[in-house]
């Protein structure tokens, strides 16, 4: 019986995992130059990790893998990074040593989501956290390594969108205006979002039935709610942008579909024509309290995440390439089952050398033999024959060229290396 991969999910497959090899190096070399320091955390994760009693965001409440183990503990599969690289920083103390954290992460995540283009039901991101110091300048920074990253992919479509929730008492006293906003409208709504009138009219704005309903689309904007402290703090977070002259919208609705944001919140879409609709890239903003609901002390933290899967299919929308895989050194050729093991020392030694060898395993005519090595792609073949073996020789062959040599079997290393210019 053959069986397929999990619905949402997919293969990356030798021909393309180049892409991703290239992805993830251009992430660690420019969150390098940023001072940000790589962290791994579990994909599995204590529920209570990411089902905290303040959390209602529908990727929490509706989308999580949650599982029993076989010592009933409750486990969740992590749909996003932030909360279970805050468990690790909290657990580990690490705001002992360190006044502000910098760290980022790469890996993948699991929501229950109705699969599409761009929107799977395992995804990578890769994400960065910037925890236990406030301060707008750091706000300013995420967004420019944001904007940064995807300009140095060689992405042109990019539209960066922030906003700011405010501070506790700006989000309360929004929070209220759009509690007797929505109320008159209670029973035109779904009903999730007439529990989320008096728990959490924020989701309201991202609720995904309700989103055309005009109580939705007229509701009060974070903006109008924004006190003396908030406002001044976003408008030094917009002054740092300017300085760095990156181009960015005020958008008055963005929300974010998260609970734990305050203050900034932000997002970059992809601004490519047929993109589609799953084209936000990348997302984040601060949070003040998350630290100390996972047990920690009161430090905010600011980052964001972007979708890895998303910005290949930019990438691809855009035309930019990424170098493939630099091709073969050496291909062995070997024409008696004998003689493999002497292709077997040939190879241990050039591949010990730095040599990217391989050798055909199977026994094929000469003819068939040839065409395979030059699908290989190789910048040399060398040909191990019965009778050039007698002669204690090799025929090494330029595939560019198509200039063949003898070659004494003891000196193939001095002699690749010394051509492909290797020590
Ligand atoms: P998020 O907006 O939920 O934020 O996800 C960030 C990015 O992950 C999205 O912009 C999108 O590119 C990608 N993404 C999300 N869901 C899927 C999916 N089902 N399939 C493919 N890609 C997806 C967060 O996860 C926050 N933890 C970001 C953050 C970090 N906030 C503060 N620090």
């Amino acid at each position: 019986m053959a069986v397929n991969k999990v619905k949402g999910t997919y293969d990356v497959l030798p021909s393309e995992s180049y892409l991703w090899q290239a992805l993830e190096n251009q992430i660690r070399e420019v969150l390098g130059q940023y001072n940000f320091k790589e962290i791994r955390t579990p994909i599995m994760e204590y529920s209570e990790v990411f089902h905290r009693h303040t959390e209602l965001s529908d990727m929490v409440t509706k989308e999580t893998y949650d599982f029993d183990d076989r010592g009933d503990r409750k486990l969740t599969l992590r749909p996003e990074g932030t909360a279970g690289v805050i468990r690790s920083y909290v657990e580990n103390k690490l705001y002992t040593s360190q006044e502000l954290e910098k760290v980022y992460y790469i890996g993948p995540n699991f929501r229950y989501e109705r699969p599409q283009k761009g929107r799977y039901r395992q995804f990578y991101q890769f994400g960065v956290e910037a925890i236990g110091t406030v301060d707008s300048a750091l706000d300013a920074e995420m967004i420019i390594l944001a904007y940064d990253f995807m300009k140095r992919l060689g992405l042109k479509g990019v539209r960066v969108k922030i906003n700011s929730l405010g501070d506790e008492e700006s989000r309360q006293n929004y929070r209220k205006a759009l509690e007797d906003h929505f109320q008159p409208h209670v029973h035109e709504l779904c009903s999730d979002c007439q529990q989320r009138i008096t728990k959490n009219p924020l989701r309201i704005l991202d609720c995904k039935v309700d989103q055309k309903h005009k109580a939705v689309k007229e509701a009060p904007t974070p903006q109008d709610y924004l006190n003396e402290v908030s406002r001044a703090y976003f408008q030094k977070v917009l002054q740092h942008l300017n300085a760095a002259k990156i181009s960015y919208e005020i958008a008055h609705k963005l929300v974010r579909g998260l609970d734990y944001y305050s203050h900034t919140v932000f997002e970059i879409e992809a601004d490519i024509e047929g993109f589609g609709a799953q084209n936000a890239l990348g997302g984040g903003g601060r949070y003040q309290k998350l630290v100390s609901e996972l047990g920690g002390p009161d430090l905010g933290g600011i980052g964001f995440a972007c979708g890895m899967e998303r910005l290949l299919l930019a990438l691809e929308a855009e035309n930019v390439a990424f170098a493939k895989e630099s091709e073969l050194d050496a291909y062995v050729i070997v024409f008696s089952e004998d003689l493999k093991v002497v292709a077997t020392k040939i190879l241990y030694e050039l591949r010990v050398s730095g040599v990217k060898a391989d050798m055909n395993y199977t026994q094929k005519s000469f003819k068939a033999q040839l065409k395979q090595a030059l699908k290989m792609n190789s910048k040399y073949l060398i040909i191990l024959g019965d009778d050039e073996y007698q002669k204690g020789v090799v025929g090494i062959k330029n595939t560019k060229t198509e200039k063949q040599e003898e070659v004494v079997i003891s000196k193939i290393k001095k002699y690749m290396t010394e051509k492909l210019e290797k020590k």
